[in-house]
């Protein structure tokens, strides 16, 4: 007897917009990602891999075979997949008109988007883009893929966010990214205008992408690669707290301009997509170890869903919320957890990088790691699982799982300790977790790392843009159309 998933198991791929769409020729250059990979004092640094995003797999031109491996080659029944906002709006929205509404604390709490606004979009829009991101989705349905949309995964639009200036000279910048709340109001404009535009075909939304690691990686550590590249402790509260804002105001929106039902998730089922990370003192005898990863926990894994989920905005990170933290108009709702998981990260202390705070530090892995230097640790996808649904109460999906691992030696048995895991939080401890999606379908562009690390489950020759299984093709397919995990 096998272990047998939920009826109406969602499996699928994640991928995002950025890391696969260029490749074959028609290019955005109009996000700060693009700049960022390209600019020559990054790659001067080593802060990102020099690679370029121009020459990635292509999806944009080859999505209808891509979606056919994701459909036949796996048989997947949905996809994971993102719009990049600079492509629909590559030139500023600003100037469209919306009411703004203001908490007693000055943030931004209610935007709404009167239907001639969301006309006047329509003008703006790039049409090509949005023609060629409904002919994706046309095809998503055609193949009986059921998608999960991102609204947010990770580059901004130029218009938005300078990122080179802001790591040359924050002071002075004037386009900054989730630092200004005035992003939040925008970003509210795209999710209306992609809800009302495309609602038809999608019902599932996840409106961010990993909030935590745009502050983090993004405001936290300026070494991380990641735009732009600052270590400000306040900008990375400020841009937490707008990130935890934002998602609120696109659920709603979302809500209200998605009316059409196309799945059993219909019309609109909204989440976020947040990456608990698993955490263990380095030293378990260590006080200070102990309390550096107990921090270190709370910040990457607890801290923003409290916003989001709880209202509870801990400002000044002390772990506790006082009177003034307290911001229930901000609570708008969240559908569903999306769960990225990946790896186990041991901590040590280390010196402190926001005053006062214990600091800490990943210790590098030495075993059972990934290209990326990730250790493999199976057992933490069942306790985050467990962790999320104990304090959050929602329904989950695992947004994100999958190895790096251009040799090909590790990704079977990866997929199938991690799919045994969930298995057990599901039918073990009763957590409702509703579909997995693994990353990724295809090797993609990663970030800072560029081509070097390869995820996917089809490997891309970067040069002739062909698609070849990994072995694991066969270990997911057979998992996939049975439903079930054999013993
Ligand atoms: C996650 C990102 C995704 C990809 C994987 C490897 O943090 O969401 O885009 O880069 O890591």
């Amino acid at each position: 007897m096998g272990k047998v998933f939920p009826d109406g198991f969602l499996w699928g791929n994640a991928m995002a917009a950025f890391q696969v769409e260029m490749g074959l020729g028609e290019i955005d250059s109009k996000s700060d990602w693009y700049i960022w990979a390209h600019d020559k004092e990054n790659v001067k640094n080593s802060l990102v891999s020099g690679d370029c995003p121009e020459n990635g797999p292509g999806f944009w031109e080859l999505f209808r075979d891509d979606l056919k491996l994701a459909k036949e080659g796996l048989g997947g029944n949905s996809v994971r997949l993102s719009f990049d906002w600079s492509r629909i709006f590559p030139e500023q929205t600003r100037d469209i008109p919306v009411t703004v509404g203001f908490d007693s604390f000055g943030n931004v709490c209610d935007v709404g988007i009167p239907a001639d606004s969301v006309r006047l979009l329509d003008e703006r829009a790039y049409q090509p883009s949005v023609q060629r991101y409904r002919e994706i989705l046309t095809e998503c349905r055609r193949l009986g893929l059921t998608v999960l949309l991102t609204l947010y995964h990770w580059p901004l639009p130029l218009w938005v966010h300078d990122a080179i200036a802001c790591r040359d000279d924050f002071g002075h910048a004037v386009r900054r990214g989730w630092v200004d709340q005035t992003t939040i109001v925008e970003f509210a404009k795209y999710s209306a205008y992609v809800a009302k535009t495309f609602g038809d075909l999608v019902d599932l939304y996840a409106t961010l992408n990993e909030p935590m690691v745009v502050s983090g990686a993004g405001y936290l550590s300026k070494d991380s690669g990641f735009p732009p590249g600052l270590s400000d402790p306040s900008s990375f509260v400020e841009v937490s707290k707008n990130l935890a804002i934002a998602h609120g105001i696109a659920y709603e929106l979302v809500k209200k301009w998605d009316a059409s039902s196309c799945s059993a998730y219909g019309p609109a089922y909204v989440g976020v997509v947040h990456n608990p990370q698993y955490y263990k003192a380095f030293d378990k005898d260590s006080k200070d170890d102990v309390r550096a990863a107990r921090f270190v926990e709370y910040i990457q894994n607890e801290w923003i869903l409290n916003m989001i989920l709880k209202g509870d905005y801990d400002l000044n990170l002390n772990m506790t919320i006082e009177k003034d933290e307290q911001r229930p108009s901000l609570v708008k709702g969240c559908d569903f957890i999306g769960v990225n998981y990946y790896m186990r990260n041991r901590i040590r202390a280390a010196p402190s990088a926001i005053l006062g705070f214990p600091g800490y530090e990943t210790v590098p892995c030495t075993e059972n790691c990934t290209d990326m230097g990730w250790e493999i640790y199976p057992q933490g996808m069942r306790y985050e699982l467990n962790w999320t649904y104990n304090l959050y109460r929602r329904p989950l999906m695992v947004t994100e799982n999958g190895i790096a691992d251009a040799k090909d030696e590790k990704r079977s048995s990866y997929l199938l300790s991690h799919l045994g895991e969930i298995h057990k939080a599901i039918a073990e401890d009763g957590v409702p977790v509703k579909g997995y999606f693994h990353w990724s379908l295809l090797d993609n562009f990663e970030w800072a790392r560029g081509f070097k690390m390869r995820f996917g489950l089809y490997r891309v020759n970067y040069e002739t843009k062909e698609r070849k299984p990994t072995k694991a093709v066969p270990v997911y397919k057979q998992i996939a159309t049975t439903n079930m995990l054999e013993e």
